[in-house]
């Protein structure tokens, strides 16, 4: 089947249908085994984008398909130059005339980081849709298939219009700030994990139960470039000492998220080197390691007499990503980085 039809060759029927880019950067859902049973020993990303369109003929009753193949890896190894380029090229088909939709298909395991990052940085109301896969493309009962055509459905669906970047996974519709892989092995791996899923898709039908309230895309101050501030994580835990700090300050970096024990509580010994880094011009941004819930401002250390920001509801990664953004928009001091922490 050639999903990439053009618009000769289609009927008046198909014609009518919305036109929806997919854009594969690799994973899981383009990943291959030699054994079908085999869901952990598999190569990721190396199924091109028009194979995992004809895997799944539904998709040409759902929408015209411009297919487009962006990258071929692991999600574990994504770069800052690939944000950079996926970002720009959502940018160029959100502002086309031939475009009403774009699908991407990720890998799992930094899914949630470049939903987050293009839901801040994209400018369009287009549906903007990630979706991924637990088991790869050659596995029995794989669930990329059926999550492409859902992402899909989603994508072509008004209801998706202004709702920012969403996740398609396993039914759900997710906010791409709220959302987080919480397995390793599960099909139901994704979830938001302190306010639920946005909404659901189920045999073409979908449904939102909520509109997302916090600003994002054609709402935010952020614009994609190519110089990403040097933004590292550190995590806090029983012996922690103050060495990986030192040497992340000796080494230049602009900004620390620290993923604290429970309220974004830090040991000792690391909270005083992360404050010797606030007094060196380093950025300090205090998250949670827990997995659910929120840091509150001088809940578990003096975040006004230590000059640190609080993550609020972002895990440390999604944390790290909104810090980079705001230092390469030129954010300094701790009031304004705390309100940029507080919009988004
Ligand atoms: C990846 O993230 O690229 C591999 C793992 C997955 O997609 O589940």
């Amino acid at each position: 089947m050639n999903t990439s039809t053009s618009s000769s060759s289609v009927t008046p029927a198909a014609q009518a249908l919305p036109r929806i880019a997919v854009l594969a950067t690799g994973g899981t859902i383009a990943g291959s085994a030699a054994d079908v049973t085999s869901t952990s020993g598999y190569q990721a990303g190396v199924v091109g984008v028009e194979r995992l369109l004809e895997a799944v003929p539904a998709l040409s009753g759902v929408a015209r398909i411009q297919p487009e193949q962006i990258a071929s890896g692991d999600s574990k190894d994504m770069a800052l130059a690939l944000w950079t380029t996926l970002a720009q090229r959502v940018n160029t088909l959100l502002a086309s005339d031939e475009i009403d939709g774009i699908v991407i298909t990720h890998g799992t395991d930094t899914l949630e980081e470049t939903a987050y990052l293009l839901h801040l940085t994209v400018k369009g109301t287009k549906p903007v849709v990630l979706t991924a896969a637990m088991r790869p493309a050659s596995a029995l009962s794989a669930d990329g298939p059926l999550n492409l055509l859902n992402a899909v459905t989603v994508a072509a669906s008004a209801a998706a219009h202004g709702q920012g970047v969403l996740v398609a996974f396993n039914n759900r519709i997710h906010c791409a700030r709220d959302v987080v892989k919480t397995s390793t092995y599960a099909v139901d791996a994704f979830q938001s994990v302190e306010v639920g899923a946005l909404g659901w898709v189920q045999d073409g039908r979908v449904e939102f139960q909520r509109k997302v309230v916090r600003p994002h895309t054609v709402d935010t101050e952020f614009v994609i470039g190519s110089q990403w501030p040097n933004v590292e994580i550190v995590t806090s835990y029983a012996g922690a000492s103050r060495i990986g700090v030192d040497a992340l300050v000796a080494a230049g970096v602009r900004g620390i998220v620290v993923a604290g024990t429970g309220n974004g509580s830090i040991h000792a010994s690391l909270q005083q080197a992360l404050a010797d880094a606030v007094k060196q011009g380093v950025v300090v941004v205090r998250s949670s390691r827990v997995g659910s819930g929120h840091v509150m401002r001088n809940g578990a250390a003096p975040d006004d007499a230590l000059g640190f920001i609080t993550a609020g509801a972002l895990n440390p990664y999604k944390a790290r990503v909104l810090l980079m953004l705001a230092l390469a928009a030129g954010g300094t001091g701790a009031v304004a980085l705390q309100k940029i922490f507080d919009t988004y």
